[in-house]
């Protein structure tokens, strides 16, 4: 029977995926209390409806770095869908552009950002880690720029990989019939698979840049013109910090709680970041995104769009495309009945009154 909510999604994905990419795929850091806090901070959150107001028609459109979107639901960068799909990212690309999506593609896949953008009809944005050869870096941004892309992602909650213990277990790595699709040569050199050690780890320890700062930032803005988005801020300090660097918008994000343990839910976090980025920067959210409602708090709480991680996962795993686009189509549905039945018939209608914080 096809599933009709993500929590179904979610099973049927458990049992179609290899055990090793499951726990991959659903895991947070340590002992994943980040990773409950996003969804125990959505579940404490309640909602304020109004009453009487038209909703006949409900609008869901909304505009993210000036594009036009029929959706303020995007697709947060994962990494390796080719463990869900032999199609890898290119599936998901086809799944995103039938459900009017935009997709956010990891620097991490096993397709080539190429080979994705040809894929695709949908608008992406390409997600990039800093490298600690700054020219593999640059690499990644020509091509993106001469792919077509439209804004760059910068991920900055990564100064080492979370400690994931199933991936520890598992000796967690790329299988060899997979790579990593956008690195050719050297830099093709792949996480390996040994028992007692997350490869993935040993790989992103090895490459990515520990020493980052602001000024990362600043560089990447001297080498393109592409907008730029920051994803993994939590605090109104950064949030300044991020506008006076220049980014154009800011995802808050713990990376589905996969890094840092303990750290603030997203939702919790989103106040203060709406606040101290004073319209100077667009703001979005992911992590723990599950029904509707909780996209719906999320857009009341500031938030202009936000972004699925681990759901776009299930669908891929049990349908391919057509689950892709289906667990859009599902968390659309749901937020366009929560919009009805908050009495908000735009997302520009959605306001922090819609909303009681826990105390
Ligand atoms: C399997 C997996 C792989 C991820 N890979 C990346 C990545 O390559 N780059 C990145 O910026 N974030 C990555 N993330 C974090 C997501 O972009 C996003 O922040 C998170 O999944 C949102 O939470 P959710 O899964 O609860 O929706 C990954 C998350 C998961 C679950």
């Amino acid at each position: 029977m096809e599933p009709i909510n993500i929590a179904e999604y979610e099973e049927l994905a458990a049992e179609r995926l290899a055990p090793v990419a499951w726990d991959y795929y659903r895991s947070g850091s340590d002992d994943e209390r980040t990773l409950h806090a996003n969804r125990d901070a959505f579940e404490r959150i309640k909602l304020r409806p109004r009453v009487l107001v038209d909703v006949s028609r409900i609008a869901l459109g909304t505009t993210v770095l000036g594009i036009d979107l029929p959706t303020p639901l995007l697709i947060a960068p994962t990494a390796y869908h080719g463990l869900a799909h032999p199609e890898g990212e290119c599936e998901t690309a086809r799944g995103a552009s039938a459900a009017g999506s935009l997709m956010v593609a990891s620097t991490m896949s096993n397709r080539s950002l190429e080979e994705v953008a040809d894929a695709a009809t949908c608008p992406l944005w390409f997600q990039l880690y800093v490298y600690r050869d700054r020219q593999v870096t640059e690499d990644l941004v020509r091509r993106a720029e001469t792919a077509g892309y439209r804004a760059l992602v910068l991920t900055v909650d990564t100064a080492r990989l979370g400690r994931r213990e199933r991936d520890i277990r598992n000796g967690f790595g790329l299988p060899p019939h997979l790579h990593m699709g956008n690195f050719e040569g050297a830099a093709r050199e792949q996480p390996g698979q040994e028992p007692g050690l997350s490869g993935l780890a040993v790989y992103a320890n090895a490459l990515l840049d520990s020493s980052l700062t602001w000024e990362a930032l600043d560089w990447l803005r001297s080498i393109t013109a592409l907008p730029i988005v920051v994803k993994g801020i939590l605090t109104a300090e950064d949030a300044r910090l991020a506008v006076e660097h220049g980014a154009r918008g800011i995802i808050v994000s713990n990376h589905g709680g996969r890094q840092l343990e303990s750290g603030m839910a997203t939702i919790e976090a989103l106040p203060e970041v709406v606040a101290a980025a004073h319209g100077g920067a667009e703001i979005y959210l992911d992590g723990g995104i599950r029904r509707g409602t909780d996209a719906l708090k999320a857009l009341s709480l500031g938030a202009r769009a936000v972004l699925l991680g681990r759901p776009i996962l299930w669908g891929l795993a049990v349908a391919g495309q057509q689950g892709v686009a289906h667990v859009l189509a599902l968390l659309n549905a749901e937020l366009e009945m929560a919009m009805a039945l908050v009495g908000s018939p735009s997302v520009a209608a959605l306001g922090p009154e819609l909303v009681r914080l826990p105390v």
